[in-house]
């Protein structure tokens, strides 16, 4: 299903079955938790319990939209959801064709982003296809609901709401928005914690390293925040507004992956607003990881 932020591959959240389906396509390790999206704030208390009233504050103001809250999870939300963990991750994304599905579900959609484990995350219908291109061929039927291209282009923000203050797990567009909130104001700054952070993730399908100013070589493509006038046959520019190169950072690196030997990346300008795109970055261009 589309989403505001990156396509999800859905399934009834309250199924076991239907969830380890996904973990299956996507490869992932069951220790991964799922994030489950929910159609409407009155739907929360049905998998989780204990939420402080600043969290409640933050859905009330960001959903629907791209954050997401962990929060305690209720005793009989499945393991096959958590795993294993004793909280949840709960959001309302912020699509009509997306809501409209969930409406018409009546409950909550597990959905991590559509692509195989470790990969760069689809952000749009067609990235889905290519991603899941061998499961139709072994006649698995695969049903892409079409959106158009994401609006946000990022995964959502993870804000922790299981402790005494709040605590940013995955950085994501609302950052620097929900950074100036009073709830903020505890013992606890908005540092964000990133889970995995050491281990890569969002990988294009070639090399990818930051770039350091080094000349290029035949083959390699560069990535780089300057002006779009200043693009050119390997060079390509994702502008100056953290907005719109945060909505086509993975669609470009998927369309250089096909192309490039080697991709590079310079490093996005310091400051808030691109806090995300610097962390999805990082993660690109780490190491990659073990089979
Ligand atoms: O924007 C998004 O969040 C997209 C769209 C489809 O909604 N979904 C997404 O899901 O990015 P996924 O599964 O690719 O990433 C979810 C992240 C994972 O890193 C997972 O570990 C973390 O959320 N997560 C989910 N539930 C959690 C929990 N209970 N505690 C800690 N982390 C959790
Ligand atoms: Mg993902």
């Amino acid at each position: 299903m589309p989403t505001e932020t990156v396509y999800g591959l859905a399934a009834d959240a309250r199924s076991a079955a239907a969830v380890s389906e996904i973990y299956r396509l996507k490869g992932r390790p069951l220790n991964h938790p799922v994030i489950v999206h929910l159609g409407d704030r009155s739907w929360v208390e049905r998998w989780g319990h204990s939420i402080p009233a600043w969290a409640d504050d933050l859905m009330a103001r960001f959903w629907p939209g791209p954050l997401t809250v962990i929060v305690p999870r209720r005793p009989e939300v499945g393991d096959w959801l958590t795993g294993g963990q004793d909280t949840v991750g709960l959001r309302i994304p912020q699509h009509p064709l997306a809501l409209q599905l969930i409406m018409a579900f009546g409950d909550g959609l597990a959905a991590p982003s559509a692509n195989r484990f470790g990969r760069v995350s689809p952000t749009t219908a067609q990235h889905v296809e290519q991603e899941f291109q061998e499961f139709k061929c072994l006649g698995s039927p695969l049903l892409v609901l079409d959106g158009g291209p994401c609006q946000v282009g990022l995964e959502s923000t993870i804000v922790d709401a299981t402790g005494q203050a709040p605590r940013i797990l995955r950085p994501g567009s609302l950052g620097p928005h929900i950074g100036a909130l009073d709830c903020w104001r505890g013992p606890q700054a908005p540092t964000p914690v990133v889970p995995g952070s050491l281990s890569s993730h969002y990988q294009p399908a070639v090399p990818c390293h930051l770039w350091d100013g080094q000349p290029l070589h035949p083959g390699d493509f560069l990535v780089h925040f300057g002006e779009s006038s200043d693009s050119d046959g390997n060079r390509v520019a994702l502008g100056q507004d953290p907005e719109l190169a945060a909505r086509s950072l993975y669609s470009t690196l998927r369309r250089l992956e096909l192309q490039a030997q080697r991709i590079l990346i310079q490093p996005p300008p310091p400051g808030p607003n691109w806090q995300a795109i610097a962390d999805r970055i990082r993660r690109a261009t780490a190491a990659p990881l073990d089979p």
